[in-house]
């Protein structure tokens, strides 16, 4: 583990660690390796796994529950943290993704559209929300930085990835919209972050995920970017060393996104 103290004396709020594969997890322990001190959060439902409970114990970081649809819980989220930490929030990672769609294997031609307000809730207008709720009570600190993940089939079609691409193309703007009016204000950043596809429960439960995994992996130059090396970058992000990065959608997928045909593709039989 990399360990600069990049992140001395900063508080964060780390969202969506549900067990050791999310990739918050990773974000959640190297923010705290570098000098942070955060909290964590997930919906209730998630809580009652007690995975992240321990997680909390071994970083000393309270676990506050709060249902990224709802601005009540989010309002006492923010109010909370800044309790517990002792001060206004300089970093917020929102790791949250979840399409009922996808997990009943509905195709994208014959979608639920009850259950597709319910992924654009939670996988998109959350970042919203939890901006909206962060910019309206002063939470943040100036020249703090929010971020959220997302993935590349914003811009590019992957058909088994259905919904979810919409929503992360409706994610990455809010980035942008939102970004303006935090900037100005406060001079906070607002990016998201497009990652390689990464073993973990979200991500699992797209069809195919194996094949598309293995794709991306001989089609990168540098491979695909672990969950490990999401944290490295969001770290990154988070320190004082991209104070003037914002309103961007950044790639962090091997070299993935510029890529058209990779010989090592067309080579295997
Ligand atoms: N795994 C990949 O291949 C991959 C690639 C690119 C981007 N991403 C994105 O990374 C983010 C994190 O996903 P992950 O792969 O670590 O999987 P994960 O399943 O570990 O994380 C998703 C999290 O969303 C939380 N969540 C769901 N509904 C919620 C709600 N109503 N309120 C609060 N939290 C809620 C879950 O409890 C879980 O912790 C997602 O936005 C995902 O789309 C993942």
């Amino acid at each position: 583990m990399i360990q600069h103290q990049l992140l001395a004396g900063k508080r964060g709020v780390i969202f969506g660690a549900l067990d050791e594969s999310s990739i918050a997890w990773h974000v959640a322990k190297q923010c705290v390796a570098e000098g942070a001190t955060i909290t964590l959060t997930n919906a209730p439902v998630a809580m009652r796994f007690g995975t992240i409970q321990k997680l909390g114990e071994e970083l000393n970081a309270e676990v506050i529950s709060a249902d990224a649809t709802s601005a009540e819980d989010l309002t006492n989220l923010f109010q909370k943290s800044i309790e517990v930490l002792g001060g206004p929030i300089d970093f917020v990672l929102h790791s949250i993704g979840m399409s009922l769609n996808v997990r009943k294997g509905k195709t994208y031609t014959d979608l639920n559209h009850e259950w597709m307000h319910k992924t654009l809730d939670i996988s998109a207008m959350s970042f919203h929300r939890m901006m909206q709720v962060l910019f309206n009570t002063e939470a943040m600190a100036d020249g703090g930085s929010i971020l959220s993940l997302s993935y590349i089939a914003a811009q590019r079609v992957f058909p088994d990835y259905s919904e979810m691409a919409d929503a992360k193309a409706l994610l990455e703007s809010f980035a942008r919209s939102f970004g303006y009016h935090f900037g100005i204000k406060k001079g906070v950043r607002v990016n998201t972050i497009s990652q390689s596809p990464t073993r973990t429960t979200a991500g699992s439960g797209v069809k195919g995920f194996d094949d598309f995994f293995s794709y991306a992996e001989t089609m990168s130059p540098l491979g695909n970017a672990s969950a490990e090396d999401c944290a490295n970058y969001c770290v990154s992000l988070f320190s004082d060393y991209t104070k003037a990065v914002t309103m961007q959608n950044l790639y962090h997928d091997g070299g993935f996104s510029s890529m058209g045909v990779n010989p090592a593709i067309l080579s295997q039989e």
